[in-house]
């Protein structure tokens, strides 16, 4: 039997090989080769291995109406948004993001490279869209990033001079593009930030701007095995609209929660075990903070529960969600594969960077299912609202757009 070098392969494919191998109690060789020859078989000579995702995996197709619409994907991260907006039948027109490893996932997931910063970005070349989507940072509102430029000494929320101000951005051009729809998306604490001030200047705002404004706190524990509120904020010219988009959140889905066991994979590399320095660590750190009384420390995770919120920082200790490893070992943190079905990101998208890379993207992203079922809210009010035209909803300059086609 010959044998079979594997060589520049992605990482995500070795493992299978090397799980479906070991599943099947044979040699990566004698596996690799039963493959070949089965695939040689079943397509009369045309081997189509690994270019293509097994039916089973691929996203699938959103149940009810769908209709066509286009997007915007701004802010994009890794296009968790973006995942949700397509299961409901929106293309992605124009994407931009500006940390080149969240650019380098993009690419490899989507086939396009976002355009970079912002602040940089000229209108005239962003094409003309249905629904703006901008999960816009949230570290200048999240608890996390206040207390941390607090201790710093450094300012937060909107007198954050590079991050708090990417909201004015935003408006200026929602302002110029005037979309039909909005899609915002921040953490549970811009409504509290600064004594409920941020978010009365946010409201304010795309009020001025004229947008019908629906808000909601979801937590993604409805859909993945995870804690995560997020508000999202869905918004409506008014000019269009009139003011009755008829738009409603869904309520959360009905049925037993996911639970944290289902996300987990098998016999995961020992390195994601925590060292005893780190573990002795973290636990003198929770026991210090447990005397003054406080809940800071780690979180061992309930296996048949949900997790902490997945944080940007988990690739520094892994310390809010913890797995118990049996007893008498110390715990492990997850596996990228597993942060990313934590975040409802399916198993297909094969993850292209380092862990910390990753860990920080998934930590950082908006839940797809999460994203998906606002989506699909939204696609509701098109199609119900308004007649589809050319096959797509885009508002023309020129004619009457969204208006003249109700
Ligand atoms: C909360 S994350 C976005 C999550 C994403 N929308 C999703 O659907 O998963 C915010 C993103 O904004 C990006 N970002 C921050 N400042 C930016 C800027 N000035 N220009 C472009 N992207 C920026 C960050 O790199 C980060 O990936």
């Amino acid at each position: 039997m010959p044998d079979i070098l594997i060589r520049k392969i992605p990482k995500e494919l070795k493992n299978w090989i090397d799980d479906q191998s070991h599943s099947a109690r044979t040699s990566t060789n004698a596996f690799l080769i039963d493959l070949l020859d089965n695939a040689r078989k079943g397509n009369k000579g045309q081997i189509e291995l690994f270019d293509s995702v097994p039916a089973t995996e691929r996203p699938k197709p959103a149940s009810g109406t769908q209709v066509p619409f286009t997007f915007c994907d701004l802010f994009a991260g890794i296009g968790g948004i973006r995942l949700g907006l397509e299961a409901v039948g929106g293309s992605c027109v124009f994407s931009c993001e500006y940390d080149k490893f969240a650019q380098r996932t993009y690419r490899a997931w989507f086939g396009e490279l976002p355009h970079g910063d912002i602040r940089d970005l000229d209108l005239a070349t962003m094409p003309d869209h249905d629904v703006l989507a901008a999960g816009f940072p949230c570290q200048p509102f999240s608890i996390a990033g206040v207390s941390k430029k607090n201790s710093l000494g450094r300012k937060h929320g909107f007198l954050d001079q590079t991050q708090g101000t990417l909201f004015f951005h935003l408006a200026k051009i929602i302002e110029t593009k005037r979309p039909p729809v909005i899609l915002l998306e921040n953490v549970k604490n811009l409504m509290s930030h600064d004594k409920g001030k941020t978010w009365q200047v946010i409201q304010d705002t795309l009020d001025k701007l004229d947008y019908e404004i629906h808000f909601q706190v979801i937590n993604a524990a409805d859909f993945v095995p995870q804690h995560r509120k997020r508000v999202f904020i869905v918004g409506f010219d008014r000019k269009l609209f009139k003011g009755k988009s008829g738009f409603e959140f869904t309520p959360p889905p009905v049925g037993p929660q996911p639970k944290f066991k289902d996300i987990l994979g098998d016999a995961p590399d020992p390195k994601y075990t925590l060292t005893d320095k780190l573990w002795n660590y973290l636990q003198k750190y929770a026991e210090r903070h447990r005397k003054k009384g406080n809940g800071f420390g780690f979180g061992m995770t309930d296996l048949e529960g949900v997790s902490r919120t997945l944080s940007a920082r988990y690739y520094k200790d892994g310390s809010e969600v913890l797995i118990p490893n049996g007893p008498n070992k110390n715990p492990r943190r997850l596996t990228p594969r597993e942060a990313a079905r934590l975040m409802g990101f399916p198993d297909h998208l094969e993850i292209v960077v380092s862990d910390t890379q990753a860990y920080k993207q998934f930590g950082n992203a908006v839940v797809p299912p999460v994203a998906e079922s606002v989506g699909r809210q939204i696609a509701q009010v098109f199609a119900t609202k308004i007649t589809k035209r050319n096959g797509c909803l885009l508002k023309k300059s020129g004619n009457k757009g969204l208006a003249e086609t109700r």
